[in-house]
């Protein structure tokens, strides 16, 4: 039940594809692929050309966050390159309902991510709509930050609603968080009602040499410090 997701930004992407290829043999569940704009966010990094380029290596999930402004323009393009999941930030979105309605439309599954500033209120009308929803755990353009603890009452309320949710409609909607999650505080952040766990820094950070299952250390770790949550 529990999902472990490594961000794709702290890789080495002279050999990316080795990176993905070899953090999923070690264990991971899904890939994290985050989409920066300098415009919504103050970075720049990859598009649907590399999502494309990288999903004949695999079957796992490919979970792109976009961080871009605007949102519509990306979605059928990221669908095409072989996305399953696409999240985007609400306030990027002129038309949140329309935004997750294409998403859906284009065969993927749709979410909502939080800033940590952000309400949880735009859940409001929109649970039909939604797949996962997305805590930032940092504000977000840039891997390797630190975690900000409010995030973890905030896990607590967007469970409540899942759970109060699923109870009336009898579906499922994940809860993923992103933003410096490490060996020592994920049990923490599961505990509070997480399910859905990217890691980025992490992870691609704890490489050591040229094998390829050198990530199964510490995904092991996180898992079973997951299983001890
Ligand atoms: C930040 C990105 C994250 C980032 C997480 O804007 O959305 O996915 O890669 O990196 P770490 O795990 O290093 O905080
Ligand atoms: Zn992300």
């Amino acid at each position: 039940m529990y999902i472990v997701a490594p961000s794709i930004l702290s890789a080495n992407f002279t050999r990316l594809g080795d990176e993905i290829v070899d953090v999923l043999a070690s264990g991971a569940d899904w890939i994290h692929f985050d989409v920066m704009d300098n415009h919504y966010v103050p970075n720049l990094t990859i598009g649907p050309l590399v999502c494309d380029a990288i999903r004949p290596l695999t079957k796992a999930m490919i979970d792109v966050h976009l961080m871009v402004k605007p949102v519509d323009r990306m979605i059928a393009d990221f669908a095409k390159a072989g996305a399953n999941l696409i999240t985007f930030h609400p306030e990027a979105s002129e038309h949140v309902d329309r935004s997750l309605s294409l998403i859906r439309e284009s065969g993927c599954q749709a979410g909502l991510v939080f800033n940590p500033a952000t309400s949880l209120d735009y859940l409001d009308y929109v649970m039909d709509k939604i797949d996962m929803i997305l805590l930032m755990s940092v504000n977000p353009g840039f891997g390797g930050q630190k975690f900000i603890p409010a995030t973890l009452a905030k896990l607590r309320a967007a469970r409540a609603r899942i759970d109060a949710y699923q109870r009336e409609s009898g579906r499922k909607i994940r809860l993923e968080v992103d933003g410096g999650v490490k060996v020592d505080n994920i049990a923490e952040i599961a505990r509070a009602g997480a399910d859905t766990f990217v890691a980025g820094s992490a992870v691609y950070g704890a490489a050591k040499d040229s094998d390829p299952h050198r990530y199964d250390s510490i995904i092991a770790a996180l898992r079973a410090e997951l299983d001890n949550a």
